[in-house]
């Protein structure tokens, strides 16, 4: 449904070109919800605003809908209204002089003025039953929460039945259990309606929560793109692996090569040898991090006898979460955080006993 190809976008800044898209490549399927995630300054709403037609590329490819809308080397860039895509920007960029009416209608009556009134005003209802807004037709765009202001927003992108939703970071501007709420039905309606969704956040959660595929930006290029799961459980780089969750870091060298299907081998650590999966092609003597989520470390009983991936450690700092206990725990030269099941009962200073079960300990190039 929306194909990108080798997109580059440079800005003309007072102290030079700043490039902030370098080779960009996305190739989403119909209906489906796709998120570009990545920190602040990364390209994400640049790489947006161009498939929007906002931005002028300076080379590259875009077609939606099997029509090129945008080619650097053909000299093809149909404009942002000819387009078939409806967008909520980072701001959401309601109108407010209008009422909530005169902002949904806004962009069909952009369109030509050809169309009848009772039309107009058809579709403008219907988008904004859609969003739950039945009823606030007259209301003045200001007087709504900001939650409303929000599915406003998501009403008048959807208004003209676009076959492509671009939405910038849409729930920024909320708060927390408004987020969360809104997170669940944004997805369901754009999935309800098989709009083809492009999502723009820099929140590891709503990406993982709410998308078929994730894509993760780092400085103008796409570095890993895959399901919300494989990216989580496989970062292929110590990037993503730092954006996507709380995550620990032990450097170390590999001392024994992979051998199986498990790509199971062995890195010399601080911490001493730990068992891991190593990366594709990696050495005896390469350096690596060895990537292992918060999550996934255990307390072995006290009595254990010292086994694989055993290391004993201290307890420095311990927070009750409720649903979880977070510690901090001193291990060799590493500070490593865990998270334990809050019915466990340990003091900080005491000495454990911690397991780093091989299968899900990642090392990465570093
Ligand atoms: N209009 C502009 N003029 C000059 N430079 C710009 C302009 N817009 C963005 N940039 C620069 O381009 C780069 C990418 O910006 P972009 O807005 O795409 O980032 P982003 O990933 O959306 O970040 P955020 O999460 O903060 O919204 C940044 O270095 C930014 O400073
Ligand atoms: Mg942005």
């Amino acid at each position: 449904m929306i194909k990108i190809e080798n997109l580059h976008l440079s800005y003309q800044t007072d102290e030079g070109m700043v490039h902030a898209v370098r080779g960009v490549n996305i190739d989403i399927a119909e209906g489906q919800f796709f998120t570009l995630l990545g920190p602040s300054g990364c390209g994400k709403t640049t790489t947006l605003r161009a498939l929007a037609g906002l931005e002028t590329p300076a080379d590259g490819e875009i077609s939606i809908d099997g029509k090129l809308v945008y080619s650097g080397p053909k000299s093809i860039n149909i404009p942002s209204y000819r387009r078939d895509i409806g967008m909520v920007f980072q701001s959401y960029a309601i109108w407010p002089h209008m009422d909530v009416f005169e902002n949904v209608a806004f962009p069909l009556r952009e369109m030509g003025g050809r169309m009848p009134k009772s039309k107009i005003r058809d579709k403008v209802l219907a988008a904004l039953s859609l969003v739950q807004l039945d009823g606030y037709e007259d209301r003045p765009a200001p007087f709504l929460s900001g939650g409303q202001q929000q599915r406003l927003a998501l009403a008048r992108a959807l208004v003209k039945e676009p076959k492509v939703l671009l939405l910038d970071e849409p729930l920024s501007n909320l708060d927390a259990k408004l987020r969360d709420e809104m997170r669940t039905e944004l997805r369901d309606l754009v999935k309800r309606l098989g709009i083809t969704t492009v999502y723009v956040t820099h929140d590891q959660l709503e990406a993982l929560t709410m998308s078929d595929v994730v894509a993760v930006m780092e400085t103008g290029l796409i570095v890993q793109e895959s399901t919300p799961f494989d990216i989580y459980e496989e970062p292929r780089t110590r990037f993503v692996a730092a954006f996507i969750g709380q995550t620990n870091f032990v450097e170390g060298k590999i001392d024994a090569a992979a051998n199986g299907a498990g790509r199971v081998g062995s890195v010399a650590t601080s911490c001493g040898s730990l068992r891991c999966i190593l990366p594709d092609g990696a050495g005896i003597g390469d350096a690596v991090s060895v990537v292992v989520r918060p999550e996934d470390v255990y307390l072995a009983d006290q009595r254990s006898v010292d086994g694989d991936n055993m290391v004993t450690a201290e307890i420095a700092e311990i927070v009750f979460m409720g649903e979880t206990l977070e510690c901090t725990a001193i291990v060799g030269a590493e500070t490593m955080r865990l998270k334990l099941h809050p019915s466990t009962r340990v003091e900080a200073g005491q000495s454990i006993k911690l397991v780093f079960p091989a299968d899900r300990c990642r090392a990465l190039a570093s």
